[in-house]
């Protein structure tokens, strides 16, 4: 719990900060929460959904949430008093955004700090995957590992090879420009149809048509919000356009592919190998993914670094301030 002091501000508008309360359902990587609490000292942490929480949804003047709670029109209404909602992710699906707006509910997320952080991951499960790291780990660690041979689990090479990627805001430009230097021809599709090139920084490409994208896809990454143009956008029909053998790579969000679709693909070798981050039920995982061939499942550590979680805190707590201020 953040530290409760006796500060007494005044606002631009001369509310007295003693009333405005910040409901967070947890604290952050940091100093920054009990910083807030420092400005606001009728911030409360309660756990989301307990009675406390609950409790302080009719006061709160700001939320602050992570991505694994959704709010619903419903939570707002129990909020009249409700001017702000914080989130400690890039990602707002978990928020319901058209209410937000037409209440002039502002919603402040971490956009910009986990750029890098998860574009490394994404990287991490394509090279896991392709240079099958999962086997060989277990294969040392097995005690069975017989020594170098020319044929041991030989993976699949990416330099001169295509990468999709869906998405071309800064986590997809990022993480093109870590495939680019691996030597991977990049071609991009964005959820707008603009069909300009893009721009990522140390080249130019092609932004296609997502059929186009996908039979040119020998890797396939997922870097687009989960919003209703994106909700199952990978079924069955788009996944059976990608090249025999393609690589899927997803760190954005479980809802944008058919998980059984690609699970069937995988099984049938039509797929190459699976990496995931995100998954629809997150974190109660189809158990089939536990078992399938060629994977490399990870619990939603796009962000996990201590350094970007450190940022998104404090980007995350600075807007909050900046909007119970103004
Ligand atoms: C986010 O912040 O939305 C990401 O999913 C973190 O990995």
């Amino acid at each position: 719990m953040p530290q409760q002091r006796n500060f007494h501000h005044m606002n631009k508008k001369g509310t007295s900060l003693m009333n405005i309360r910040v409901l967070a359902t947890s604290t952050l990587v940091g100093p920054y929460i009990d910083e807030l609490g420092l400005r606001f000292p009728e911030l409360c942490v309660a756990p989301c959904r307990s009675s406390a929480w609950k409790a302080g949804l009719a006061s709160a003047e700001a939320l602050i949430v992570l991505l694994s709670e959704p709010l619903t029109e419903a939570d707002l209404d129990l909020c009249p008093n409700l001017r702000v909602i914080g989130t400690y992710s890039v990602g707002i699906n978990h928020l319901p955004i058209t209410s937000c707006q037409s209440r002039g509910i502002r919603i402040v997320n971490t956009q910009g700090v986990l750029t890098d952080a998860t574009a490394d991951l994404a990287l991490t499960l394509l090279l896991s995957l392709t240079r099958r790291v999962r086997e060989g780990e277990a294969l040392v660690r097995s005690g069975h590992w017989k020594g170098w041979a020319p044929d041991l689990l030989l993976g699949t090479g990416l330099t001169g090879k295509t990468c999709g990627i869906l998405g071309s805001g800064p986590i997809g430009r990022a993480f093109a420009r870590r495939v680019w230097a691996i030597g991977m021809k990049v071609i991009f599709w964005n959820r707008e149809g603009n069909q300009k090139p893009v721009d990522f920084g140390v080249d130019i490409a092609a932004r296609l048509p997502l059929d186009e994208l996908l039979r040119q896809s020998d890797v396939l990454s997922l870097h687009c919000p989960l919003t209703d143009t994106t909700r199952g956008l990978l079924n069955r029909e788009k996944l059976d356009l990608l090249p025999h053998g393609a690589f899927l790579i997803n760190t954005a969000r479980g809802g944008i592919l058919d998980e059984q679709a690609v699970m069937e693909l995988l099984h049938q070798g039509k797929i190459g190998g699976v990496g995931l981050d995100v998954y629809e039920n997150e974190p109660d995982l189809d158990p089939q993914w536990l078992v399938a061939p060629r994977t490399v499942l990870l619990p939603h550590l796009g962000s996990a670094t201590l350094e970007t979680r450190e940022a998104m805190a404090k980007l995350l707590c600075d807007g909050i301030a900046e909007s119970l201020l103004t």
